[in-house]
């Protein structure tokens, strides 16, 4: 199965972030990754629900939301009313996961994800597992795009593959930081699903013709 490509456009030019939404809608990516900071749970501000209509509007795309904010359960009615398919928490923001990245997100027909930072690790996901459709195991400190990829993360893709199988649950596995063609061919390898790509899609002489190379991996 070839992956999901969803490229972040973090990485995009906001000069001309119409231009870039319309190269992704014309590529072979299936989704539209959006990294949403709060400069409290990462060190970083991005752009938020006010510039999120607009992206929203230029793509059918289905948005695939990673917020990067404390109390992310707060903002549940915003991220559906932007018409996001996939909505990302983090682990590490969360006290009441269950209850609020699975059961609220889910009822508001969208699907629920859970992301870990580097250093949370795998085995944490046991008790939420099946209740997730989908885990993002962060390849880099959540903040900035274009970091180095922690080598680390492929052995993680491993056991999060395996505690899907021994748990059957149908989770998918997306990785999110430092993806390449060349990390990402290792992560294929090892079970990932989903790619997140920012500089390597928007850093390319040709991001159309990198998506659909990441898309062949
Ligand atoms: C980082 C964001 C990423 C970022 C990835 O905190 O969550 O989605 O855009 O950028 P690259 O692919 O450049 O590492
Ligand atoms: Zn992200």
């Amino acid at each position: 199965m070839k992956p999901i490509i969803s490229p972040s456009i973090l990485s995009a030019d906001f000069g001309y972030l119409a231009r870039d939404i319309e190269m992704i809608n014309r590529s072979e990516a299936e989704w539209v990754h959006i990294d949403i900071m709060d400069g409290v749970f990462v060190p970083n501000i991005s752009f938020g629900f006010p510039v999120l209509k607009y992206v929203a509007k230029l793509t059918d795309k289905p948005l695939d939301v990673h917020l990067m904010i404390v109390n992310p359960e707060k903002f549940i009615p915003e991220v559906k009313a932007l018409g996001a398919h996939t909505m990302n928490v983090h682990y590490e923001a969360c006290t009441h996961l269950h209850s609020s990245a699975a059961s609220d997100v889910y009822k508001r027909q969208m699907q629920p994800a859970v992301t870990i930072n580097p250093a949370t690790p795998v085995a944490l996901l046991q008790d939420i597992i099946q209740d997730v459709y989908m885990v993002l195991i962060m390849s880099v400190n959540p903040g900035f795009g274009g970091q180095k990829f922690i080598e680390h993360s492929v052995e993680k893709v491993r056991e999060l593959r395996a505690l899907i199988e021994r748990t059957g649950s149908k989770a998918l596995i997306e990785v999110d930081g430092g993806v390449n063609l060349e990390t990402g061919a290792r992560l294929v390898e090892a079970g990932a699903d989903v790619l997140v790509a920012g500089n390597a899609v928007f850093g390319a002489p040709d991001p159309e013709e990198m998506i659909r190379q990441l898309h062949e991996l």
